[in-house]
């Protein structure tokens, strides 16, 4: 026969043979009783954020709330598509003449946007060119180029992650082969940041291996680190030698644009390399566009070119070329002063739409009388909060509740209506009661 077979179970059957037994099969298996390559898989978890909205879909109670996944939604619930996106988009239409392939790398000025969004316009690693992006799809699939390019540069790094961090971040880095270790970050019971902890681990991580930081509106926690901590971070970096990795994914979403990158330009002003993940699914509401960018410093621009071809080779492999729309939305927005100013508007209206939602949040649970301060609700940044929940009551939630959270307790406070509110309240004042 061609084919194998798995310890345990029938030989398996597949290439040329099985085309021409194709007749054979029934239910699963052939007439010869012979596995076929797939029946005797079991399947995966859903996944423990993307699962979240599949199961609040299917679920049919009219009182049903999604706090799972991190997108942004007005108080009637809805996502919409920012004007300012719209504008961009009929622009496009209107000149569009082309769908040819882009670079490898996306479109050079979608590359010049973005550098000046993370680093400011002005700043000098722009200006000598010691900075490379590349236009990929998403956040995610910035991540995972440049954990592709690390595996290749530094094939026995590790890379070290908050405890806790985004449910996704040690999949893709094991996608690509690199293992991950935890530091010390958020300290449940002071629901802040262990900063000593933090700064004690970076302390040990040795040179050659990766940093992951949340640069701003840490997820899930919505803790952050004081622009004096990022510089603390940053000259330990500098004097360890390990490499620092920026996931960007919420710029604006915290204090502001400009505000928000006092981590990066800590790391600027005293790393020679580091790497940056950004992500334009939040601050332009273009999660289905699948729009970010990964963006590599060097010491110099001879270094960051040398270094960039190889990123071009592993995006190249895996999706050949970037997908056009969003960056073109972003490139227009960005690059005309009246969509940009109405950008700008929207971003400051989405962000203060969530912090006050944060202050009505924490005020609503003490007038429903739920047990505890939850002032830390308002302090935390960005789209997530850490609301203390443990995992019996997050499930308790979902399945008597119809109220979906990420396990940990991580709620998207962007998801919580005026219409929801009491709910989502007085379903909380139950669940922790909840030993
Ligand atoms: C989230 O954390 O909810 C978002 O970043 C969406 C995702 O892809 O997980």
């Amino acid at each position: 026969m061609i084919g194998g077979r798995l310890p345990g179970l029938p030989p398996i059957r597949f290439g040329a043979a099985a085309k021409t037994d194709f007749a054979l099969y029934f239910g699963g298996r052939r007439a010869d009783d012979t596995a076929t390559m797939f029946d005797t898989i079991q399947p995966a978890a859903p996944d423990s954020i993307l699962g979240l909205t599949d199961a609040w879909k299917a679920d049919p109670n009219p009182l049903k709330v999604n706090l799972g996944v991190g997108v942004y939604k007005d108080d009637a619930g809805n996502t919409p598509i920012l004007a300012s996106v719209k504008a961009a988009e009929a622009l496009i239409l209107q000149t569009a003449t082309t769908k040819l392939y882009l670079p490898i790398s996306g479109a050079p000025e979608y590359a010049r946007c973005v550098q000046q969004l993370i680093f400011g316009a002005s700043h000098e690693l722009i200006g000598a060119a010691r900075a490379r992006t590349a236009h990929t799809p998403g956040g995610t699939a910035a991540l995972r180029a440049g954990a592709d390019f690390l595996k290749k540069v530094v094939p026995d790094a590790t890379v070290w992650v908050s405890a806790p961090t985004w449910a996704n971040h040690k999949g893709v880095f094991a996608a690509a082969g690199i293992p991950s270790a935890d530091y010390p970050y958020y300290d449940a019971a002071g629901k802040g940041l262990d900063f000593a902890r933090m700064e004690e681990a970076l302390e040990k991580v040795p040179a050659g291996d990766i940093v992951l930081l949340h640069a701003c509106c840490h997820n899930p926690s919505g803790v952050d680190l004081t622009a004096g901590q990022w510089q603390r971070v940053a000259a330990i970096a500098a004097r360890r030698g390990w490499l620092p990795f920026l996931d960007f994914a919420y710029q604006g979403y915290g204090d502001g644009l400009e505000q928000d990158r006092a981590g990066l330009l800590a790391l600027a002003a005293v790393c020679p390399e580091f790497l940056v993940a950004s992500s334009f699914s939040k601050n332009f509401g273009l999660y289905q566009d699948r729009t970010g960018a990964l963006t590599l410093v060097a010491a110099s621009a001879v270094a960051a070119n040398h270094a960039f071809s190889h990123v071009e080779i592993v995006i190249r492999v895996n999706y050949s070329n970037p997908p056009a729309h969003g960056g073109l939305i972003v490139t227009r927005i960005l690059s005309d002063a009246t969509l940009r100013a109405q950008w700008l508007a929207e971003l400051t209206a989405m962000r203060e739409h969530i912090a006050a939602t944060r202050i009505e949040f924490v005020n609503a649970l003490a007038s429903h009388g739920v047990a505890g301060d939850f002032s830390f609700i308002a302090r935390q940044k960005g789209m997530f909060s850490f609301s203390g929940l443990s995992d019996a009551q997050v499930k308790f939630l979902r399945d008597a509740k119809s109220i979906y959270i990420v396990g940990g307790g991580r709620i998207n406070v962007a998801g919580i209506t005026s219409r929801n509110l009491e709910y989502i309240c007085s379903s909380m004042r139950e669940a922790l009661a909840i030993p």
